[in-house]
């Protein structure tokens, strides 16, 4: 589940790396930027790069001035340098010809990691974009700025204006205005199913009119307006609707996008009110699956994708139990469901909540509840058979779930053994009711560690080169995703559930047996399955209150190989340990 917070998008998976690089939003200023020489700078609402990118950055130089001067970006407190090749573009404004320098630079040490000339030749009647590549060496820390600088003596006395500067290093699958190569790459190892985005919170917006915006968010970036988000920030919206979708393409995850459904922090929108925004979801689906005769369709072609997108699922809202959204869900939820049902037949949906007093009474057949879960972990034991005695009628998604301390008072905020095995139970029970249980989603995904709102989450980064730091829960959630049968087989055991937790799965080649040891003491399971003889033991174990913190991963899964021509293996567990066994 991935949704725009703890700058997990922008300055985070979203390969863009200067910050206020369009000047959007209203909180930021002059955010990021610093003079670099005799200069003034200053954000000028005067000049807009585009009817969406309103101000841009004037740089004023005194006269008599004769070095290169210009100003600086310093990123998401800081600018990764890594040994790879960048490209960089800016919009620049102003008489000027000649040469402009970027640097990626050592905020304190001043150590250079690129220095790159390029010519241009820009005027004062309007905007011209330039675009450039170039190779930078690694730095051992994130503490680098980007800089671009000029011949200060062709503008002596006067000024350029600079807009929305952008800056990547290698992306994901080489896309432009792709991902973050290495902190993609770390998620695609998880082998993630399905990408439910983009929130959360995030899609509903302070005030109705912040909400996410789907159409605000296509098309070429510097004619995105970006937006005050929820979690206290300006979004870029640079990772915009198709990146959402190429990013599901390119890991071969099946896409759940979250629609406005008429509710927001500010205000809710119901009834005849709520059709403007119901036209506006047809369109967003028209966008999604239109071909080239229709407006939609059509423009997302322009943008770059010919053929209609594979959204299989659309989840009306987020947390409409909440922040009074019950009472008028069911209607809300009733008349975006029979306008999208309708004219799309094939489209699943998934109601965002699972409180039957503010869900549609009956609810559609096969429609999807969502259920979010932020627990202690002796609570995720307990609900261990939450499903067990369920409906088999009703579909059910978790789609947020991860241990959690209620406040930072309470102590540990990154996940944690403990935590991370009550999630694997937790999920055991999910995977033993596969038949209702349908999607799951360990949330939130990711945070930048120098801008948290929210932890846990289930890796993160900072600007250092090598950063990324898994969760013990990461782990959990790859070993899960990895060794998946397709059907549950039973287990005959002289134990009941507790301490030790176990779910048996199988393909026609394999058998996944997951196991979790929620205790203090250690356990022995001995296990025999009968005709497998070889395969592997997947262990991730740690003491009770001991996980990965920033930048330093003592914990990881531990795989060794296994064999038994009778089909009996012995397995250890560690007090609090999460395993797998797969063979066959
Ligand atoms: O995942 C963090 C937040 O928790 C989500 O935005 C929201 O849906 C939930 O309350």
């Amino acid at each position: 589940m991935f949704e725009e917070m703890d700058h997990s998008g922008d300055g985070g998976i979203h390969g863009q790396l200067l910050q206020n690089n369009g000047f959007q939003g209203t909180s930021l200023g002059m955010t990021a930027y610093a003079p670099v020489g005799n200069v003034t700078i200053s954000q000028d609402k005067s000049k807009s790069v585009s009817n969406s990118i309103t101000s841009s950055l004037k740089v004023a130089v005194p006269n008599g001035v004769t070095d290169y001067v210009g100003f600086a970006n310093t990123g998401y407190k800081g600018v990764p340098a890594l040994a790879a090749t960048y490209k960089s573009s800016f919009w620049m404004m102003g008489r000027y010809s000649g040469t402009i320098n970027l640097q990626l630079i050592g905020s304190q040490s001043g150590i250079v990691y690129a220095d790159h000339n390029m010519t241009v030749k820009s005027t004062d009647s309007k905007f011209t974009e330039f675009k450039t590549s170039f190779n930078a060496t690694h730095s051992p820390d994130g503490e680098n700025e980007w800089h671009l600088t000029f011949d200060g003596s062709k503008v002596g006395g006067s000024s350029l204006n600079f807009g929305y500067i952008q800056l990547f290093p290698p992306t994901f699958n080489g896309r432009e205005n792709g991902l973050r190569d290495d902190i993609a790459s770390f998620l695609d190892e998880v082998n993630p199913a399905f990408l439910r985005f983009p929130g959360g919170n995030n899609i509903e917006g302070l005030q109705v009119d912040s909400r996410w915006m789907w159409n605000t968010t296509i098309g070429p970036v510097v004619d995105r307006p970006g937006r005050e988000s929820d979690w206290f920030y300006p979004n870029t919206d640079a990772l915009g609707l198709d990146e959402y979708l190429w990013w599901c393409e390119d890991m071969n995850m099946a896409p759940l996008l979250g629609i406005w459904a008429g509710k927001s922090y500010g205000d809710i929108i119901s009834g005849p009110d709520l059709e403007p925004f119901v036209e506006d979801i047809m369109n967003e689906m028209e966008y999604l699956f239109g071909d080239s005769s229709t407006h939609y369709g059509k423009m997302r072609i322009e943008n770059g994708r010919k053929d209609p997108w594979k959204v299989e699922y659309v989840e009306i809202g987020n947390e409409d139990d909440l922040t009074g959204g019950c009472e008028s869900y069911p209607d809300r939820f009733n008349q975006i469901y029979k306008a999208i049902h309708d004219k799309y037949p094939d489209v699943k949906f998934v109601a965002s909540n699972g409180d039957f007093s503010c869900l549609p009474s009956p609810l559609p057949k096969n429609v999807i509840i969502d259920l979010h879960l932020y627990r202690k972990p002796d609570d995720f034991v307990k609900l261990f058979n939450q499903f067990d005695n369920q409906p088999r009628d009703q579909p059910v998604m978790i789609g947020e779930y991860g241990a959690r301390n209620t406040s930072s008072a309470e102590g540990i905020y990154w996940p944690y053994m403990q935590g991370s095995c009550s999630e694997a139970v937790y999920m055991m029970g999910m995977e033993r009711n596969s038949d209702i249980v349908k999607m799951a989603a360990y949330a939130p995904l990711l945070e930048h560690f120098d801008f948290v709102s929210w932890s846990p989450t289930l890796y993160g980064f900072n600007s250092t080169p090598n950063s990324i730091t898994p969760s013990t829960s990461y782990f959990v959630q790859k070993m899960f995703a990895s060794n998946k049968g397709d059907t549950i087989v039973p287990v005959h055991t002289t134990a009941d559930f507790g301490p030790v937790y176990w779910v048996a799965s199988k393909t026609d080649s394999s058998y996944y047996l997951k196991l979790a040891n929620y205790a203090k003491d250690p356990q022995t399971v001995q296990v025999r399955i009968p005709g497998t003889k070889t395969g592997r033991l997947e262990m991730l174990s740690s003491p009770q209150y001991h996980g990965n913190t920033p930048f330093n991963v003592q914990v990881q899964t531990v795989t060794t190989s296994v064999f038994n021509p009778s089909g009996n293996y012995s397995i250890n567990m560690d007090p609090w340990a999460v395993a797998v066994l797969a063979v066959s």
